[in-house]
């Protein structure tokens, strides 16, 4: 038997989700509980604490995607599987249940493919640490300071110490991706121990690490950084659902959009389309003045997206497979990087990229002229009405650079490499590890089953989706090697290259 204060703080795991509801729950039901043999009445007090759960819940009222959607799962009759694991037989207060999520003795054999070309950022990303010999206890400690929560891996099983919530469901949906990926390789994960931030914008300026006298910079996991940052990149909570918006796990969703975008090229719009919330940053801002007017037609189609209305009409609008009727597709950062990206390089249509500042965990790899078409962020007009009339009167090419955005995304992004490239990121993090991380004591464990198991409506909806069945059979990719000075400079010059040939074209239209 476990203690009372084990279970406690195993149930504190679970609800850590829902603090509020977790605190109602601790001190007025929970030492209700405690008193006597109650089991019976444990089932309705879990239905109880939902019925909280999704009161507070719809009442959070958020700055960024619109209010929260209710969480009843959505009407389209889609076959969602279930859990590979049986929640009927599992007692949430007991915490994870002991074993069956280890699979330490899972074998499988070497994979023979070597992983695609942005797993080499790892390297870079990992570099001043490597440079430094190695990651002590003290600098993590150091990315305490903003992070959400600590997640440690210790023997094979996942602790996480949550610090404050993330906005929305960001931190479920980044915990149940990290469980999935402890699913598909049980056990072959080493130690570790990191923190992690929610938040859009890099924070570790590598500015404030420079000179021999600056201390060693703190190791922060977040979901995208810049030149100026040293924010280690890890793929966002959207590759695993965002209910909050009522945008599926990728996995399920990359399929669909597939399917949506064998459109034919001559039956789309020949005009370039954005939806989305203008209001998180200038470059959108100012990518409302070229749309259509009565004065100036800049061949862009421009449209708000306002998650209120969607979210009270069941978002019928916002369907991203039916978003993929036109030629070209733009794509603008918002307060930081944006998980659209992937969305609108799947359309088959030539993606037009406003030059981005942040970089995600695969973008660092999309090379200009082969994956989309660089839009200058100073001319955002004109740029854009060159590259939709350059794209109507040069089909083959505006084609050809639309089907490899789309390949890019449908092959070298998908669920079983988002996985390998989390997988080798906390590998060589680990590596780097100075020391043997220890549990702390306010630390929880983290299981698919105790997310899994209570959670309800669309949550759950998108956590059977995305669960991750059985494990691979096959080890994750072969990492490639680490850019040397000299492919590092080739393809940064490239990169920058192909972006002055089409600024030198757009010059040359202008002149004429
Ligand atoms: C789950 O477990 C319960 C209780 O042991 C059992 O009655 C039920 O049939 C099981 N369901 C599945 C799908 O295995
Ligand atoms: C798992 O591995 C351990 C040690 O290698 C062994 O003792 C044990 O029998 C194995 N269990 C199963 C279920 O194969
Ligand atoms: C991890 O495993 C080792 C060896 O089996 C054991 O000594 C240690 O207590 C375990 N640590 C935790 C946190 O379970
Ligand atoms: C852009 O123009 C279209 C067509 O005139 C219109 O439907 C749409 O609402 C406009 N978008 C904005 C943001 O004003
Ligand atoms: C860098 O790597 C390339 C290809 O692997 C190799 O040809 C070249 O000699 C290397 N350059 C340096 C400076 O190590």
């Amino acid at each position: 038997m476990e203690s009372m204060g084990e279970n406690s703080k195993r149930l504190q795991s679970v609800f850590s989700v829902f603090p509020e509801a977790y605190r109602h729950f601790s001190e007025t039901i929970w030492p209700i509980f405690k008193k006597g043999p109650f089991k019976t009445i444990l089932i309705f007090l879990l239905f109880f604490v939902a019925a909280i759960i999704v009161s507070l819940w719809t009442n959070t009222s958020l700055t960024d995607g619109g209010m929260l959607s209710s969480f009843l799962p959505s009407k389209q009759s889609e076959e969602i599987p279930e859990f590979p694991f049986n929640c009927s037989n599992i007692d949430i207060s007991k915490g994870c249940p002991s074993g069956t999520h280890h699979h330490q003795n899972h074998t499988s054999s070497p994979s023979d493919e070597e992983c695609p070309h942005y797993f080499r950022w790892i390297h870079e990303n990992l570099r001043p640490w490597k440079e430094r010999g190695g990651i002590t206890r003290e600098m993590v400690e150091r990315a305490k300071h903003t992070a959400n929560f600590r997640l440690l891996i210790v023997n094979g099983t996942v602790y996480v110490e949550r610090y404050s919530p993330a906005f929305q469901t960001r931190d479920v949906f980044t915990w149940w991706g990290i469980l999935q990926m402890m699913r598909r390789y049980p056990g072959k994960l080493p130690d570790l121990d990191l923190m992690f931030d929610c938040d859009d914008q890099p924070v570790i300026r590598s500015d404030d690490y420079k000179g021999p006298l600056a201390s060693a910079p703190p190791p922060l996991f977040r979901y995208c950084a810049d030149d100026t940052t040293l924010d280690i990149v890890f793929p966002d909570w959207s590759f695993w659902g965002w209910p909050e918006v009522n945008i599926k796990p990728w996995g399920p969703l990359s399929k669909q959009l597939m399917k949506a975008n064998k459109m034919k090229w001559s039956k789309k719009e020949p005009y370039a389309h954005w939806k989305g919330n203008p209001y998180t940053s200038q470059n959108r801002l100012d990518l409302l003045k070229c749309n259509l007017s009565r004065q100036q037609d800049w061949n862009a189609r421009i449209y708000v997206q306002d998650w209120e209305k969607e979210t009270r009409e069941g978002f019928k609008n916002s369907d991203l497979t039916k978003q993929c009727t036109h030629r070209y597709k733009i794509y603008v950062e918002g307060r930081g990087w944006s998980v659209s990206e992937k969305y609108i390089l799947a359309c088959n249509s030539l993606a037009l990229v406003v030059k981005p500042r942040y970089y995600d965990f695969f973008s660092r790899s999309l090379m200009p002229l082969k994956h989309y078409w660089p839009i200058k962020e100073n001319d955002l007009c004109r740029s854009i009405k060159f590259s939709v009339d350059f794209g109507n009167s040069h089909k083959p090419v505006a084609q050809e650079i639309g089907n490899l955005g789309s390949k890019f995304v449908q092959e070298e992004l998908k669920m079983e490499y988002v996985y390998d490239y989390m997988f080798h990121l906390l590998n060589e993090y680990s590596k780097l590890l100075m020391y043997k991380p220890t549990v702390p004591e306010r630390a929880v464990e983290f299981c698919s089953e105790i997310m899994g198991c209570p959670a309800s409506g669309l949550v759950k909806q998108f956590m059977k989706q995305a669960v991750v069945m059985a494990p691979s059979n096959t080890d994750p990719c072969n990492m490639p090697p680490p850019f040397n000075s000299t492919t590092l400079r080739a393809f940064l010059d490239k990169k920058e290259n192909q972006e002055k040939d089409v600024q030198t074209w757009e010059n040359q239209n202008g002149q004429h």
